[in-house]
């Protein structure tokens, strides 16, 4: 297929990018490169970059594309923070401009990675088809994306959205300031796994190169099982407490487990059912948590990963952007 991914640069997108190369896609990223340039491979044949924003980018890029994967975002909460009116220009309307003109020039596929953070708190296992919670401006405006996108789906429009568990692995692009991610770097360093307050929340995990698999299988899946559909990416298995997890952590590095507390008691616990991805698309993922974990311990050990690079903390990359002038 061409596909186009926006926001191809990114954590999710510079594995998503490689994997579909590799499953001999033509790729089109568009991206405002936040996170730098280096994220993506130096030289393809089948692999374009266009350095722009969503919100400008000519139509003109979607000639000959056959599907689109939508991943340009402000991606979590903090940083969407920063500045809410940005935050909705680019993660709801900006997304949304991509899904019209995708269909107004004719791409047959459409596919919005959102975040299960819709559901918020909610003391019962929540799926598909519980009510919603967004509770910052990141996921209230992934929200409004997701209904006004859907309603662009038609025969011709195949939509699917998917609301991804909190992503972990290594990336090129790295995040250390996820879960599992963080608790990993924080023990290499200090031999100490930073936990947050109070532990006992749940959290749904995925393996970034489990939802880039699952992004792709979508893209390539029977119309009639895909379109106008929301799925919840992860599995029942990876819904974690988080004290438990670090003990997993731990348990990947394979020294003693010892912990620091941080922040203030986290009000955003929630366990999510995934078995729709399970019983129509035969998603299973591969990773788990002390998988992921393990892998990027030894990274950090072979130093294929840099702990101190500023931009692996998402919010603090963006300050900095802000302060040396960029337009967000
Ligand atoms: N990482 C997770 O745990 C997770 C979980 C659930 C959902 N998501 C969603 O998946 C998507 C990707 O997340 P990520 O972790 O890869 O984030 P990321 O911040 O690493 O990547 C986002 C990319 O989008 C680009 N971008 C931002 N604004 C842009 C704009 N206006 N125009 C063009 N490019 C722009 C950035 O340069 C960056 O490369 C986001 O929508 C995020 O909300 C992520």
């Amino acid at each position: 297929m061409n596909l186009l991914i926006t926001g191809g640069a990114g954590y999710i997108g510079s594995v998503l990018v490689r994997m579909a190369l590799e499953q001999d896609h033509k790729v089109t990223v568009v991206d405002r490169l936040f996170f730098g340039r280096e994220t993506l491979p130096e030289e393809d044949k089948n692999l374009k970059i266009i350095k722009e924003d969503i919100r400008s980018v000519s139509k003109e890029i979607f000639k000959g594309i056959d599907g689109v994967i939508d991943l340009a975002a402000i991606s979590n909460d903090p940083a969407g923070e920063l500045d809410p009116t940005k935050t909705w220009s680019i993660n709801h309307l900006g997304r949304l401009r991509i899904a019209v003109l995708a269909k107004n020039m004719g791409v047959k596929r459409y596919l919005l990675p959102s975040s299960c953070s819709a559901y918020g708190f909610q003391d019962d296992v929540v799926d598909e088809t519980s009510d919603i919670n967004p509770l910052t401006t990141y996921a209230k405006a992934n929200v409004k994306a997701e209904e006004d996108i859907i309603d662009l789906a038609d025969n011709n429009f195949c939509v699917t959205i998917i609301r991804q568990a909190t992503v972990y692995g290594l990336s090129k692009r790295m995040r250390f300031d996820l879960a599992i991610n963080g608790m990993t770097k924080g023990f290499f360093q200090n031999r100490k796994i930073p936990i947050l307050k109070d532990g006992k929340q749940w959290r749904p995990m995925v393996h970034v190169k489990d939802t880039a698999r699952a992004q792709l299988m979508i893209l390539e899946a029977p119309i009639d099982k895909v379109n106008k559909q929301l799925f919840n990416v992860g599995s029942n298995e990876q819904n974690y407490q988080i004290f438990p997890m670090a003990e997993m952590v731990a348990k990947a590095a394979g020294i003693p487990f010892e912990y620091e507390w941080y922040g203030q008691p986290d009000h955003r616990s929630y366990k999510v059912d995934f078995n729709k991805i399970k019983t129509v698309l035969g998603f299973k993922p591969e990773y788990d948590a002390e998988k992921g974990a393990k892998e990027i311990w030894d990274a950090l050990k072979n130093k294929g990963t840099d702990p101190d690079d500023p931009r692996t903390i998402t919010l603090n990359q963006y300050k900095k952007l802000l302060a040396d002038g960029v337009e967000i």
